[in-house]
């Protein structure tokens, strides 16, 4: 049978298939039956720092006072129409979490400032949790500001945490990077374990009957994970850090093709999300066979054997436009 163990972030798992943070996996129910059906390591829903605000601000006696935050807290948890949680719940249930399970469960944190990022990764840390995802992302909400000062701080935040605790730690990506290849160079170098491409953030839409902004729920599809797989195979053996593939990992075609781009592990959410926590045993299983079938004993035998670095085809991941369109022949 084949060994389908790997290495991610330091950490052994016994696949690559890692569940992503999502809304999902702040339900202790539902953790449990992402373990039963194999998954390696789940991430923990994010902790965001918009919830430390809140506390500090004590929302909850005085949410009619902060309309407006409230009106973002619906947008970044667009499942909850009540306020979340708040962060001493959030480490009390992540700790819960983590004793409940046997797989490692790696903690989630997106903050806004170095003291609240540094704060929190020490405690989520003193949960036990086996590592860290710092859910990194900036939205341009003005046209000033400097080139490069996201990416900047951002790994000045990654520095700052990695001096701070003792476990591992992951950055999560948005594609939203000038230079993204540029960037995770900048995070290898600083001392990231791993590095996560790409979230997917929520988008706005428009109802044009109800003439109204709406959120949608933002589930990704197969088609999406074009983008993550070119970056999988352009870092692939170029950086120290592991790869993880994130976004549109549906099925065990998906999970090998990604492979076969060089990553390490992959994540996957939306797919949880549309068939069900079971989709990863059988995800689980089709990989094993197609191993099995292919002499593949172990996944060290074909990762990143179509990469960049590996691939004969040298222009696979350079090419961005139809020169000859293979969809007009
Ligand atoms: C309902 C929902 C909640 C999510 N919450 C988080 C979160 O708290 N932190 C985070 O880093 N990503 C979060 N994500 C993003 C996912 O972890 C993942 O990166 C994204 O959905 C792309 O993967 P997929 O195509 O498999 O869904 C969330 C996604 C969904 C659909």
């Amino acid at each position: 049978m084949a060994d389908l163990r790997t290495r991610y972030m330091g950490i052994e798992l016994k696949s690559p298939i890692i569940a992503g943070a999502s809304n999902l996996s702040t339900d202790l129910h539902k953790l449990r039956k992402l373990e039963e059906a194999g998954v390696a390591a789940i991430v923990y829903k994010s902790l965001f720092e918009e919830q430390v605000q809140l506390e500090n601000l004590e929302l909850y006696e005085r949410k009619t006072e902060y309309e407006h935050r409230h009106a973002e807290q619906v947008t970044l948890f667009p499942n909850s129409q009540t306020v979340p949680e708040s962060p001493d719940d959030y480490l009390l249930h992540l700790r819960k979490a983590r004793e409940a399970l046997s797989i490692p469960l790696i903690a989630s944190l997106n903050a806004v400032t170095d003291e609240v990022w540094v704060e929190y990764a020490v405690k989520a840390a003193a949960t036990g949790v086996a590592g860290l995802e710092l859910n990194f992302y900036s939205l341009p909400e003005e046209a000033s500001g400097e080139h490069g000062a996201v990416e900047k701080k951002q790994v000045e935040t990654l520095r700052k945490v990695k001096a701070a605790v003792k476990i591992p730690v992951a950055v999560k990506l948005t594609s939203y990077y000038t230079n993204a290849l540029a960037f995770i160079a900048e995070l290898d170098k600083a001392g990231a374990d791993a590095v996560v491409v790409f979230n997917r953030l929520l988008q706005p839409d428009i109802d044009i009957y109800t003439e109204q902004h709406i959120m949608p729920t933002n589930l990704s599809s197969s088609e999406d994970n074009r983008l993550p797989l070119r970056f999988t195979g352009m870092l692939h053996g170029n950086i120290k850090a592991s790869v993880c593939t994130s976004t549109g990992i549906y099925s065990a075609n998906d999970v090998i093709k990604m492979l076969l781009a060089g990553a390490d592990a992959v994540q996957v959410v939306s797919t949880l999300y549309r068939n069900g926590e079971d989709v990863v045993k059988s995800i689980t299983e089709e990989v094993e066979k197609w191993m099995d079938n292919r002499g593949y004993n172990n996944i060290d035998s074909f990762r990143g054997k179509l990469s960049k670095k590996k691939s004969e085809n040298k222009f696979a991941y350079t090419r961005a436009q139809c020169i000859i369109c293979p969809c007009q022949s």
